[in-house]
């Protein structure tokens, strides 16, 4: 698994143009992604929610508007310039979303025990330096029968991986190049891609880390998945 400051590192690189090549290489589909999952969070009725890994905070933007005012949002990141880029945005939003963007590790998450009803994270479990410590703690941090919500890629159905993997090694990494001015980061995607675990897999290791219940929902012919993981009440 790749080690935590180097891929704090990768992300200072590239948050100015994150958004733009986040858009552009997944066609579009990131949005679409984001709806169904704050459409599963909504479901949960939270009053406390944290996005982990915020990045630039579109998940973060598009739970508040999906769970509306009255809800608690956190979007906590460790990349200071990736949480620039959502404070940034937060501000020439309007009205305010009020969310509270903070600088956090998942491996050592700075909340109380006990403190939040759901947490998200999109794409950032494939980057963590140590995926069982990062449940842990996100298990600390629910409340009993809270839930979090893994937007992730995942492994594709079998006939459109060959398609899949020559789009990821071949030409993606040539236009986010172009795009953001670092191959590298994108080599380093399809690679981290390529050796994620799939459904089954991940949602064994969910189970292992002590969560009661585990859904996955494979979406956009199974290359991204959403993991629904329920703490015990
Ligand atoms: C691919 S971006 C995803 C951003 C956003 N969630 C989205 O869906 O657009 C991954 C983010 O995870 C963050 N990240 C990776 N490992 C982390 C960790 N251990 N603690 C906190 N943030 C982490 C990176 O800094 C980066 O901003």
């Amino acid at each position: 698994m790749p080690e935590g400051a180097a891929i704090n590192e990768m992300f200072s690189g590239i948050a100015g143009r994150y958004d733009c090549a986040n858009h552009l290489l997944s066609f579009g589909q990131d949005y679409g992604w984001r709806r169904v999952l704050t459409k599963m969070v909504k479901q949960r009725a939270p009053q406390d929610v944290v996005d982990l890994a915020t990045g630039s905070g579109d998940v973060a933007f598009a739970l508040r508007q999906r769970l509306g005012p009255s809800v608690n949002l956190t979007g906590m990141d460790f990349c200071q310039p990736m949480l620039d880029e959502a404070i940034r945005k937060q501000a020439q939003r309007q009205p305010v979303t009020n969310i509270r963007f903070a600088q956090g590790d998942c491996m050592a998450l700075p909340l109380e025990d006990a403190s939040a009803d759901a947490i998200t994270i999109s794409f950032g479990v494939r980057n963590f330096e140590d995926r069982q410590r990062g449940f842990s703690e996100m298990l600390r941090v629910l409340r009993p029968g809270g839930a979090v919500y893994i937007l992730e890629f995942s492994q594709p159905y079998s006939w459109f991986r060959p398609f899949y993997y020559l789009y990821l090694k071949a030409i993606l990494p040539l236009i986010a190049g172009i795009a953001t001015g670092k191959k590298d980061a994108y080599q380093y995607l399809a690679g981290s891609i390529e050796s994620f675990p799939a459904r089954p897999e991940l949602s064994a290791q969910l189970k292992e880390a002590g969560f009661a219940e585990v859904k996955a929902t494979a979406l956009t012919f199974g290359i991204v998945a959403i993991h629904e993981a329920v703490k015990a009440r």
